[in-house]
């Protein structure tokens, strides 16, 4: 090898182990070997020599380029290897340290408590509907049987948002019952639901705030009939409150968008200013139920010939507090970090019907 080919290949050697990464040694690969490339370039010019030169020196170039682009491949296994190495160190994960390790939040009782609703509910094959917190008057009061001039609308203590110019006036949903109306105008019958969020009546005391939650449950079908209410009702106190004889009683009342109506009590117990559920003598009120009235099925577009069902409404502040023995609801919306540490759950805690709802 002449000394000019073999300062060629010690430079080209040399600007191979030293490449830092991929990029570096792709740019050497290409100016040496490329289509421009030195080594390329050398061969190119071999043509003009005479057979003989030609045949010495085309050998000489050809272990050149064979000995390069080996050291390339060689460096380029070693970069790969160096940067998978850095990038495990890098991204090492110490598996024994605590996932949570400055976790010192709480779920609040009310998103707990809806949680163990769907995770109940959802197991007896409900899903969930939604419907929006302003709502029109049609859907609040008129299609749930509750026309103008009605006294249950005066009972609903509603918040009125200003008046459009067209006349109308929307309102703060005094209930979860107009997502009844909304879910069966919009998906064909049958029917099984449950929708819980917001909503505003305008009224505060140790029993009420202008904000509250509801759970509604709606299921429609052919043969739905009194016994299945009773049925979902009972099985969701039991699995609710986690007492399994805990005593329910129906107790006619009324509604105007259910027909026939009635209060659901469970069994209860107060002895030294604590409040167990379950046994006892003392009953304690807990949600609403009925029958669908046919009329308002009729004003959702439903024949009440062919379909029955049955609805539900209940405060989820107020079984909230029921379970978890809080005395006051205006605490839930107080925002005051002592109460939410004690009242509050761990954020791991999710409630399931498997796993269970809340420890
Ligand atoms: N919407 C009723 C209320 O807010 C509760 C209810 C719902 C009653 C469904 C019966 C059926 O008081």
């Amino acid at each position: 090898m002449s000394d000019d080919l073999q300062k060629l290949k010690d430079d080209t050697m040399s600007a191979v182990a030293a490449a830092g990464d991929m990029a570096a040694l792709e740019a050497l690969r290409v100016s040496a070997l490329g289509k421009k490339g030195t080594i390329t370039g050398r061969m190119k010019a071999l043509g003009g020599l005479d057979p003989d030169a030609r045949k010495a020196a085309g050998q000489a170039l050809n272990q050149l380029k064979g000995a390069v682009a080996e050291a390339i491949e060689a460096r380029k296994a070693a970069l790969a290897e160096a940067e998978l190495e850095a990038r495990l160190a890098e991204e090492r994960v110490d598996v024994t340290l605590p996932a949570r390790p400055d976790a010192s939040g709480h779920i609040h009782p009310i998103s707990q408590t809806l949680e163990e609703l769907v995770a109940i509910f959802g197991e007896m094959g409900f899903t969930v509907a939604e419907g929006p917190d302003i709502e029109d008057d049609f859907h609040n009061f008129t299609a749930l049987n509750i026309p103008e001039e009605h006294p249950a609308r005066q009972m609903h203590d509603t918040f009125y948002l200003p008046q459009t110019p067209d006349g109308a006036r929307k309102l703060l949903r005094t209930h979860t019952s107009p997502v009844q109306i909304r879910h069966m105008q919009q998906v064909p019958t049958p029917h099984r639901i449950v929708a819980l969020g917001r909503t505003y009546r305008c009224d505060s005391d140790i029993t009420h705030t202008p904000m509250f939650h509801q759970l509604e449950g709606l299921v429609v079908d052919e043969h739905t009939h009194m016994g299945h209410l009773k049925g979902c009702l009972i099985e969701f106190c039991r699995a609710y409150f986690e007492v399994d004889d805990v005593p329910v009683r129906f107790r006619p009342s009324f509604f105007p968008f259910t027909e026939p109506s009635a209060e659901v009590d469970i069994g209860c117990k107060r002895s030294g200013g604590r409040l167990k559920i379950g046994g006892g003598d003392d009953w304690l009120e807990i949600l609403g139920c009925g029958m669908v009235h046919p009329k308002v099925l009729a004003n959702c577009g439903i024949d009440a010939e062919e379909f029955q069902g049955f609805a539900f409404g209940l405060g989820v502040e107020r079984i909230a507090m029921l379970k978890y023995g809080i005395p006051d609801t205006r605490t839930f919306f107080e925002s005051d970090l002592r109460w939410l540490s004690h009242y509050g759950f761990a954020a791991g805690d999710v409630p399931s019907m498997t796993g269970g709802l809340a420890r």
